[in-house]
């Protein structure tokens, strides 16, 4: 079933690829999409030049942030790799909100870890880097990206606060 409002929208755009100005179309709109697309590269030229993908928000800083440093092993949706490394989806160290729970956790992330782990009953002996040591990233950065792991993928932990992290930073191994 073709409706008449279809007809007219495809009429429309032919209307402007053809380089018509005008013709059946109204001549406001044929303007209107002849100029959206300098308009959107120079939006994102201006994006990369001043680095705003960044992002707004704590979760979206947290985001760009584990695509950066975590996302090459343990996948963008979270999941890791089977049997290589660990999904942090569903992993019961990333989701509790018992202290204890969270400094083993926070842990890993500082200190690396490595020496085997049996994670949703899958056995892994790889090697995890210690990356909130390597100072790459600030403690506002890593809560950032600590918190967007806790909220993501169906995980639904609390946040984990600054006086946390600082105590897990202060632990020596
Ligand atoms: C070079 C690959 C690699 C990168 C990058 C990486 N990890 Fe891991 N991660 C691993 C491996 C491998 C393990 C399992 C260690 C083992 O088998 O003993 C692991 C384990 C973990 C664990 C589970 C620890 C536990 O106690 O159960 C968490 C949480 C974790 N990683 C979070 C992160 C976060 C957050 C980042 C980014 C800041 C990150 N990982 C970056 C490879 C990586």
């Amino acid at each position: 079933m073709s409706q008449p409002g279809n007809t007219h929208f495809t009429r429309k755009v032919s209307d402007v690829s053809d380089g018509k100005m005008g013709g059946t179309a109204e001549p406001s709109q044929t303007r209107q999409v002849a100029r959206g697309a300098p308009l959107l590269i120079a939006a994102l030229s201006f994006s990369l030049l001043t680095g705003a993908s960044y992002g707004e928000t704590s979760m979206e800083r947290g985001e760009a942030m584990y695509l950066q440093h975590c996302a090459a092993c343990h996948q963008p949706d979270g999941k890791g790799i089977p049997g290589f490394f660990p999904s942090l989806a569903g992993h019961p160290r990333v989701n509790s909100d018992h202290p204890e729970k969270i400094q083993e956790y926070l842990a890993a992330i500082i200190f690396g870890y490595h020496g085997g782990l049996i994670v949703n009953r899958q056995l892994y002996s790889g090697r995890m880097p210690p990356i909130g040591q390597l100072g790459r990233l600030n403690d506002g950065e890593l809560l950032d990206l600590i918190n967007y792991q806790r909220q993501s993928w169906g995980n639904s932990a609390r946040a984990v606060t600054a006086a946390e992290l600082a105590e897990a930073r202060s632990k020596k191994r």
